[in-house]
């Protein structure tokens, strides 16, 4: 009790705070998003993510050089699918020779070392922008997961060390698992997001992938942000199902979720600090409303305190900028 009780004693300078710090970054945390386009020499900076940009494979090579070298050990990769090659049934994102197929192995074989993980949903890749197949404005289940288990085969086919299904519709994660050892890919993982809220601080990624649902929404598959226990609901069945990393997205409005899910199972949480809350720290920072560096640094380590093991954020390079030794 005061006096003799001072909790400030192991406030008073930086080398006591370092002492009993509980919660470190590190690049290992890091995971860095990628957005890849066909072309040549293609690096464009997508509207609404300051200095985040879409890059054709031979640039993409260039980048994945540069976040090795600053420590970064994981790529979420996604592609911009061409209009033409858009349908209902998600057809080209099984094609062995498609975009995504190549990117992997460009990533694979410029840096073996690269943990790559693949996003696997049909939106990119479906004229309706939604995350399965469409029959009467209903986004089908049983036959979605089909097709999500074929494209996830054929990431794993193409070197992908991890999957990571973003879809949220029910089974994925076992049909994939069931598929992928069929076909003797039984060291290829999962990383499931599965808790996965219908946010609307996806937008900025829908612009970067020209992916935005053309009706309706996502409401009858993502989950609701009112939700709790259903998270731990979903977390349960995927972490059955097979999957080895489970995801909560987005991050900072999330980080109840996170901590539930670190209190109650034992397996490594992966959060994706999503595309509306960098647009919100780079719109404030160039309004010179906030410090961009302290607050990118105050959000990861929130998110890495919550229990997060790995941080899935387009702020990796400038976090690893800072962080590196
Ligand atoms: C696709 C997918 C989305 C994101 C990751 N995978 C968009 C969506 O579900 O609509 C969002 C990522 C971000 O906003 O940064 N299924």
């Amino acid at each position: 009790m005061y006096p003799i009780k001072r909790n400030r004693r192991l406030r008073t300078n930086a080398a006591i705070r370092a002492m009993v710090r509980e919660t470190t970054l590190s690049t290992d945390d890091l995971m860095a998003p990628l957005f890849v386009v066909e072309g040549d020499k293609i690096k464009e900076e997508i509207s609404s993510m300051p200095d985040y940009f879409r890059f054709s494979l031979d640039l993409l090579q260039e980048e994945v050089k540069e976040l090795w070298e600053l420590g970064i050990k994981s790529v979420l990769l996604f592609v911009k699918v061409p209009d033409e090659l858009k349908d209902n049934l998600g057809t080209e994102a099984l094609n062995p020779d498609g975009l995504m197929q190549r990117a992997i192995k460009l990533v694979k074989s410029t840096i073996p070392e690269m943990q790559v993980f693949t996003d696997v949903a049909l939106d990119p890749y479906s004229s309706y922008g939604h995350d399965g197949i469409v029959e009467n404005g209903d986004i089908l289940n049983d036959e979605s997961v089909e097709v999500l288990a074929k494209m996830a085969l054929s990431h794993a086919a193409a070197g992908a060390d991890f999957v990571a299904p973003s879809d949220m519709m029910d089974g994925r994660i076992l049909k994939m698992r069931e598929l992928m050892e069929k076909e003797g890919f039984k060291n290829t993982g999962i990383m499931s997001y599965s808790a996965k809220y219908a946010s609307a601080f996806y937008g900025p990624f829908r612009d970067a992938l020209d992916s935005a649902p053309g009706f309706g929404d996502k409401k009858t598959y993502q989950m609701d942000p009112a939700n709790r226990t259903e998270a731990l609901r979903e977390t349960h069945m995927d972490i059955e199902e097979g999957a080895d990393i489970v995801m909560v997205k987005p991050g900072l409005c999330y980080l109840d979720i996170v901590r539930d899910i670190k209190n109650n199972f034992e397996i490594p949480i992966a959060v994706y600090q999503v595309s509306g809350e960098y647009a919100m720290i780079k719109a404030a920072a160039q309004k010179g409303w906030l410090d961009h560096d302290a607050v990118m640094m105050e959000q990861a380590l929130a998110i890495k305190r919550a229990g997060a093991d790995i941080i899935a954020t387009y702020f990796a390079k400038d976090l690893a900028k800072i962080l590196k030794p």
